[in-house]
């Protein structure tokens, strides 16, 4: 069959906030979530071509489709309405932390630096586009950084990096310093010559994380992730950033089962309740919710193919028995640190900790401190 030609430029932006969940922070619930899409199914019109909603944990994830390229006001300015609307519904209903990550009064031409994480991808469709929606709760951006490098870096993971010639040549990471707040620090490294500087970056999830991954094939950009830090906007503690992340995949980009496969392992991230523990980062089903200690930090997967701006329905990347034993899996290694309450690695370091209390308790006890003579 011949291939259908199509040059169709696309734009996916996808953007996420816990604007208000129900008992806790849990879940937004279903009048939340059918307002924002009333609201983008109106304000969408003219702009874009397709959308979808979904939540994971307390967090609304939004997937907008548009040939508008990345960074465009008119759709940044549709983001924060949505969300602010979404906000003043959660306050009207008594919804928990109503407007949480709504960080500023007023959108000020980007949604970048105002509280909800976003990431962009802009590429011309292949004859058929798949990619994949992460998101993810109760944890960080660094969350992607070894299912990452796993995924586009090693061949015991990757398997297209040996068999697929569209992949030989490797991909280049930009990875963001996130603790620096007054521009974008980043660095690109070339995998696999620059493997080692790029782990000796990656193990560091608090500090660094892979914003970008560019095929060296095609040049053309395959992963993006929202590298949002929330307590560097606020200056204080506002949760955690709960991470959202587009990949394209397939064809000169690892198959889908080759980016899936390294959340098999459950790794330990930071996040969990309070946004201060270390837990396994679990793979669950799309519209998951939050349960067991605030947690465990989970993510989820929603795999499309976008044609011409169209989406097809979502497939539930998690949503099958192998994934059940795995998040069994996970569940006792949650449960295997969390047996260990606030002891040493459990909880984050100080750094992280992002209720301040504790300093103030560390100040009094300081004062009682006594050097024996
Ligand atoms: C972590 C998180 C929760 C809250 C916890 C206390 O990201 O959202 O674990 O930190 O439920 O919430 P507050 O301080 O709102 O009572
Ligand atoms: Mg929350
Ligand atoms: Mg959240």
């Amino acid at each position: 069959m011949a291939r259908e030609k199509t040059s169709f430029r696309t734009t996916l932006t996808l953007a996420k906030a816990d604007v208000g969940s129900i008992g806790g922070h849990i879940k937004p619930g279903e009048r939340l979530l059918d307002l924002v899409r009333n609201f983008l199914n109106r304000m969408g019109k003219g702009l874009l071509s397709d959308f979808d909603v979904m939540h994971t944990g307390d967090d609304i994830a939004l997937l907008l489709v548009h040939s508008r390229g990345r960074n465009d006001k008119r759709i940044h300015k549709m983001i924060w309405d949505a969300f602010t609307a979404a906000a003043e519904d959660a306050a009207k209903q008594g919804l928990y932390g109503a407007g949480q990550d709504l960080l500023k009064d007023a959108f000020s031409g980007n949604i970048r630096g105002l509280g909800p994480a976003v990431c962009e991808l802009e590429f011309d469709e292949r004859p058929n586009e798949p990619f994949l929606v992460f998101a993810a709760d109760k944890t960080e951006p660094g969350a992607y950084n070894l299912p990452l490098y796993l995924a586009f870096a090693d061949p015991m993971y990757n398997a297209g990096l040996i068999l697929s010639p569209g992949m030989f040549k490797g991909f280049r990471f930009t990875i963001m310093d996130v603790a620096y707040t007054k521009g974008d620090r980043v660095i690109e490294l070339d995998a696999p010559e620059r493997l080692y500087d790029i782990a000796a970056l990656l193990r560091d999830n608090e500090r660094f994380v892979v914003e970008s991954i560019q095929s060296r094939q095609t040049g053309e950009q395959c992963v993006a992730v929202s590298t949002t830090r929330l307590h560097n906007i606020a200056g204080k503690y506002t949760g955690k950033d709960d991470p959202v992340m587009l990949v394209r995949v397939q064809g000169a980009f690892p198959a889908t089962g080759e980016v899936l496969q390294p959340y098999r392992i459950g790794h330990f991230v930071g996040g969990f309740m309070r946004g201060s523990h270390t837990g396994p980062l679990m793979p669950v089903k799309r519209n998951s919710s939050i349960s067991w200690f605030d947690g465990p930090p989970i993510v989820s997967c929603s795999a499309y193919c976008v044609h011409g701006g169209k989406l097809t329905e979502p497939a539930d990347a998690f949503d099958h028995p192998f994934w059940d034993y795995v998040r069994n899996e996970v569940s006792r290694k949650a449960i295997d640190i969390r047996e260990q309450g606030f002891s040493g690695p459990a909880m984050l370091p100080y750094s992280e900790l992002e209720y301040g209390g504790i300093v103030a308790k560390m100040k009094e006890l300081d004062k009682e401190f006594r050097i024996r003579k």
